[in-house]
């Protein structure tokens, strides 16, 4: 548990234990209501994760409470905004705040979406699909460098929910991933449930889709719930993680081994004790092994 992190000057060089690469255990997404419990009771999670956006620009009792956190608790930061696809010019700016606040906090990585979020300088807030194309690949990569100087770090870039495709793709969402990483020494962070929210939606196999990115860069899992509208799922983290997203997260362990584990919950927020139960799941199922039925297998 949390008592080796440091609030700053500890800051994890590229790939060191401290940083990518390094089993963290079972963390959860860090939410304003459960701020000042987790500061009194401090519960029984590994390590935290907070959305960069909601700490960058704010002060007080936000930014001291987050401090305080990151005294006790690993902390790693995820982002929404970077929007590392677009067409748009990176913004520096952005940049230089999340560099700070990771050195602020400690955090162990930063990481964000393969996706782009706006044009022209609008922010949609919402996580775009990219073209898995060799232009976009060479675009994308490009900015991943220029990141990864900026912040003196490698990036960690998750997959998102996409309900969208473009017929321009000449190649596989875990074929750009894999290249992306292979390219720029960024990491993965792997949202299993984005995985099978996307494999329905556009009908891939999700275990395909396992088999196919780069193991040994992946940095971190994500676990989240999903909504079932029968004809298509949406992303929605409000919710428990669902059953065939609990066999994927299986399957995932016993292909990649430890890696850090998340659970992302952003509505309808449960009090804490059933976020701890979630994650105790989570810990069980990790070392389930698959049933032979499910095991993932490589026909290749
Ligand atoms: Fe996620």
């Amino acid at each position: 548990m949390g008592s080796e992190a440091t609030p700053s000057g500890g800051r994890p060089g590229p790939d060191s234990e401290r940083g990518a690469g390094h089993d963290l255990g079972f963390g959860l997404g860090l939410r304003a209501q459960h701020m000042a419990q987790v500061l009194a009771e401090r519960p029984p999670v590994d390590w935290f994760e907070i959305i960069s956006e909601n700490f960058m620009d704010s002060g007080g009792r936000a930014r001291h409470d987050l401090r305080r956190i990151a005294e006790r608790y690993p902390v790693v930061m995820h982002g929404v905004s970077m929007s590392i696809g677009a067409a748009q010019p990176l913004d520096m700016d952005y940049l230089r705040r999340l560099k700070r606040l990771a050195t602020e906090t400690g955090a162990r990585w930063v990481s964000d979406h393969v996706c782009w979020t706006g044009v022209a300088g609008v922010n949609t807030h919402e996580l775009l699909p990219l073209p898995f194309t060799e232009e976009a690949l060479r675009h994308t990569a490009g900015r991943v460098r220029v990141v990864q100087d900026v912040l003196e770090r490698p990036l960690v870039l998750e997959n998102p929910s996409t309900y969208a495709t473009f017929r321009q793709s000449t190649m596989a969402e875990w074929e750009f991933i894999a290249r992306l990483c292979e390219e720029t020494g960024c990491r993965l962070l792997l949202d299993v449930n984005n995985v099978y929210v996307s494999a329905v939606n556009h009908g891939f196999d999700p275990d395909e889709y396992l088999l196919g990115v780069p193991h040994d860069r992946v940095a971190e899992l994500h676990l989240a719930g999903h909504a079932d509208h029968r004809t298509h799922l949406i992303d929605t983290h409000d919710r428990p993680v669902a059953e065939p997203v609990w066999r994927l997260y299986r399957a995932a362990r016993a292909l990649i081994g430890p890696v850090p584990t998340l659970l992302e919950w952003d509505d309808r927020i449960p009090p804490l004790p059933e976020l701890l139960a979630e994650l105790d799941k989570a810990r069980l199922t990790a070392t389930d092994r698959p049933p032979a039925s499910h095991r993932v297998t490589c026909h290749g």
